[in-house]
């Protein structure tokens, strides 16, 4: 019908980056007044594609593998209102171009947390008590009897665990890796957070401190200019030559060199590391050569509940956006 085909030409056009989670993309196809055009594959949309699917956008659903910068800002034009990634994190996002051109921004804060804490957990129990490095012993017939010596590492009890960052996540990682029987709880940021740490008996300290007397430290912060590299040779020095490392933040927080030679020199006695730089870390990258370094393809928050959760909260930021009313999560620019 021509009232039919008004409706369609007025509708708001929405450009999705990837296959996400049915529940997500239900609630966007649904919607009045939207049309979703999709880069339907579970491979990341080619450079040339987002620039052209983004064209005359009004909205962006995007994930964090996306570079969302002035290219593919101007790309879009000024019909562009909202964009909506399906991430907590937003280092991806070139926030100060976004900012100035009026585009508002949802993300997926709390609805991850719990995930990102347990796979953190689940990651640095593997590097301090050698799981997958056991497990393959048991495929290759490795192991021969019980050995007294044999594939020991290191235990939480009585032990001092340092957070790099005592946001959302960090705070669930406390709160999980206490009941292991953590004696004290060190953690570094910005400044103190008194009513966070509370509930741990958490003390804020400098970095190099925090450093020098955790038996396992865990990076939770965002990527930042301030926490770029901010795990370097300096760091790894400062460590104790029996304490792990664990990153589920993202990669660029960690300088990799530093931090393969850390490990390869027995400087630290072992790394988990759930992000890397780049990502997906090549095949034959060093510190993949190293028994004490387990790396998982950042699956933090990798539940089926949980990424159908994100890409609901996704789809409901970018409606609300797009009709002009406050969104479930919004970022403050
Ligand atoms: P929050 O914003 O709650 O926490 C981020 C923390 O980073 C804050 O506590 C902040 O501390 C800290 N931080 C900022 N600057 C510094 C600094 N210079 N030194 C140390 N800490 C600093 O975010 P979330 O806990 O929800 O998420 C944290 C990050 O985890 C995300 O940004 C994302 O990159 C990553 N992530 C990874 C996942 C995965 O799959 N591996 C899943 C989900 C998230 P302060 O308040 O003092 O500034
Ligand atoms: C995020 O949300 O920032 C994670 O890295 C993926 O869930």
């Amino acid at each position: 019908t021509v009232a039919g085909r008004v409706a369609a030409a007025m509708a708001m056009s929405v450009f999705v980056t990837r296959r996400i989670p049915a529940e997500g993309l239900r609630v966007l196809s649904q919607a009045s007044g939207c049309r979703v055009q999709q880069w339907d594959s579970e491979e990341p949309v080619p450079r040339a594609e987002l620039l052209a699917g983004v064209a005359g956008a009004q909205g962006l659903l995007c994930l964090l593998s996306d570079r969302i910068d002035r290219e593919v800002l101007d790309a879009a034009g000024p019909g562009l209102k909202v964009i909506s990634t399906l991430s907590v994190g937003f280092d991806h996002l070139a926030l100060d171009e976004i900012k100035k051109r009026g585009i508002r921004v949802g993300y997926t804060p709390d609805v991850l947390t719990d995930a990102t804490a347990e796979l953190s957990v689940a990651l640095l129990l593997s590097a301090c008590r050698r799981l997958p490095e056991a497990a393959q012993q048991v495929r290759s017939g490795g192991w021969t009897t019980w050995k007294p010596l044999w594939m020991c590492g290191h235990g939480l009890s009585d032990s001092t665990v340092g957070i790099i960052g005592l946001g959302r996540i960090g705070q669930a990682v406390a709160r999980r890796l206490k009941p292991f029987g953590v004696r004290k709880f060190l953690y570094t940021g910005s400044g103190p957070k008194p009513e966070s740490a509370a509930e741990f008996g958490a003390e804020f300290v400098p970095l190099a401190r925090l450093a020098e007397e955790s038996d396992f430290v865990v990076v939770t912060c965002a990527l930042t200019p301030a926490t770029q590299g901010m795990c370097n040779k300096d760091f790894f020095g400062r460590m104790k030559k029996t304490s792990v490392f664990v990153n589920t933040s993202r990669g660029a927080v960690v300088n990799q060199e530093d931090l393969y030679e850390a490990l390869a020199q027995g400087q630290i006695a072992a790394a988990g590391l759930d992000v890397t730089t780049p990502e997906p870390l090549p095949t034959d990258h060093p510190l993949l050569s190293l028994q004490n370094c387990v790396v998982l393809p950042h699956i933090g928050s990798a539940t089926y509940a949980t990424r159908s959760t994100m890409a609901v909260l996704a789809a409901r930021n970018l409606l609300a956006g797009l009709r002009g009313e406050p969104m479930p999560h919004e970022l403050t620019l």
